[in-house]
């Protein structure tokens, strides 16, 4: 059986941890890599990844080089958060014939943002034949596709509640930095100001892929602005410190109105400190749903699981640009990748 032929495209944080994922299953090759990053172009993937091998992969920031070089069933996208910036990356991947799952936010529900650029995508990709998905933790699965799956036991529904909280003491320090842990109330104003922190990108694209799925025709989704989680005593993880006083962290809420009532609210918090870590959806209706995840899912990690066992479930799909919604109910991929894999898939060369 031939393996699952795989391109990373960014090797960032989320980028190696897919690639180390995906280094651990059987049926997958990872036959190319590709970033911009200066310290990483050249070399050995292995290497840049930390691993005590070589793996015979370059990084390269040429992706027209690397895609026209090897025959890759699938890219794994991990670059940045926006689609107006990921777009004509994905676009030169689906240009190839290859198939795309991107942690890109804004790709989870792309419609939202950028309608326009969305259903030009669609196009390109069915013109090329090739699926493109935007998935990972949240968005693309604690925030939206698991809220849609526990609808499907619902008669009628009221109101739909997700709340995530993570303690970032627990997690990577470009993490802290990107909530703003330790700064003061003031600096982290200014930063969110500037857009040097930008906070959680995607609760508005999970609220619109809930209300697709159920039809719900919303009057409009509001965000609102991200707020400091303040320390009310001084908190310390192995890496930050912060006084009491100063931000701990973010909390940001969204909510999607229907007829004036808000029938879908996110709320995303992630500081240092936090007591209880949880992922909790509460569904008010016929009948009501309480669901809760304790302690709340690892999102690194979680993320690269996402990606990686989306792969056979893209390459299945019809073409397009899907969601998450579009796609068979998520599931594990724990044997050879090639046997969650239709046989009679065109996309497998
Ligand atoms: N949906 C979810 O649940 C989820 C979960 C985790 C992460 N994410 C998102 O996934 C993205 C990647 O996360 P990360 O933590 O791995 O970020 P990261 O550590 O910044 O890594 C991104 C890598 O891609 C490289 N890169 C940027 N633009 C590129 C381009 N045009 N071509 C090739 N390489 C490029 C970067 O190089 P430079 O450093 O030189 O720019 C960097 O090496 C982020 O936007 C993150 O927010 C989403």
């Amino acid at each position: 059986m031939e393996k699952v032929k795989i391109v990373l495209y960014g090797v960032g944080a989320v980028g190696s941890l897919i690639a180390k994922t995906l280094l651990e299953k059987e049926g997958v090759e990872i036959v190319g890599a590709v970033d911009i990053a200066e310290h990483k172009v050249g070399r050995d993937l292995g290497e840049v990844l930390g691993l005590s091998r070589k793996l015979g992969v370059k990084i390269s920031s040429d992706v027209n080089a690397v895609l026209s070089q090897v025959k890759a069933n699938i890219a794994v996208h991990a670059t940045s958060s926006f689609f107006k910036d990921t777009y004509p990356q994905i676009g030169l991947i689906v240009k190839h014939g290859v198939n795309v799952v991107s942690t890109c936010e804004e790709v989870s529900y792309p419609y939202f943002t950028e309608p326009k650029l969305a259903m030009k995508l669609d196009s390109l990709a069915k013109k090329y034949k090739v699926t493109v998905l935007g998935t990972g933790i949240n968005p693309g699965f604690l925030m939206d596709t698991l809220v849609i799956m526990l609808t499907a036991v619902c008669q009628k529904i009221e109101k739909i509640e997700a709340v995530r909280v993570m303690n970032a003491a627990t997690r990577r320090v470009p993490f802290q930095k990107k909530i703003g842990a330790g700064l003061t109330v003031e600096e982290f104003k200014r930063r969110i100001e500037n857009k040097q922190i930008t906070g959680h990108v995607g609760l508005e694209q999970s609220i619109a892929m809930i209300a697709d799925a159920l039809k719900w025709n919303l009057d409009r989704i509001t965000a609102e602005g991200v707020e400091p989680v303040i320390a009310k005593q001084p908190l310390e993880s192995a890496s930050t410190k912060v006084w009491a006083g100063e931000a701990a962290g973010l909390r940001q809420r969204a909510k999607g109105i229907l007829n004036n009532k808000e029938i879908i609210v996110l709320d995303f918090q992630a500081y240092v400190g936090a007591e209880e870590e949880y992922d909790a959806v509460t569904i008010e209706g016929v009948p009501s749903v309480r669901q809760k995840i304790q302690p709340c899912v690892h999102g690194d990690i979680g993320t690269a699981a996402i990606v990686s066992n989306s792969i056979p479930k893209v390459i299945n799909a019809p073409a397009g640009l899907l969601t998450m919604k579009d796609l068979p109910v998520p599931s594990a991929t724990l044997v050879n990748m090639r046997k969650y894999v239709k046989t009679s898939s065109r996309k497998l060369h």
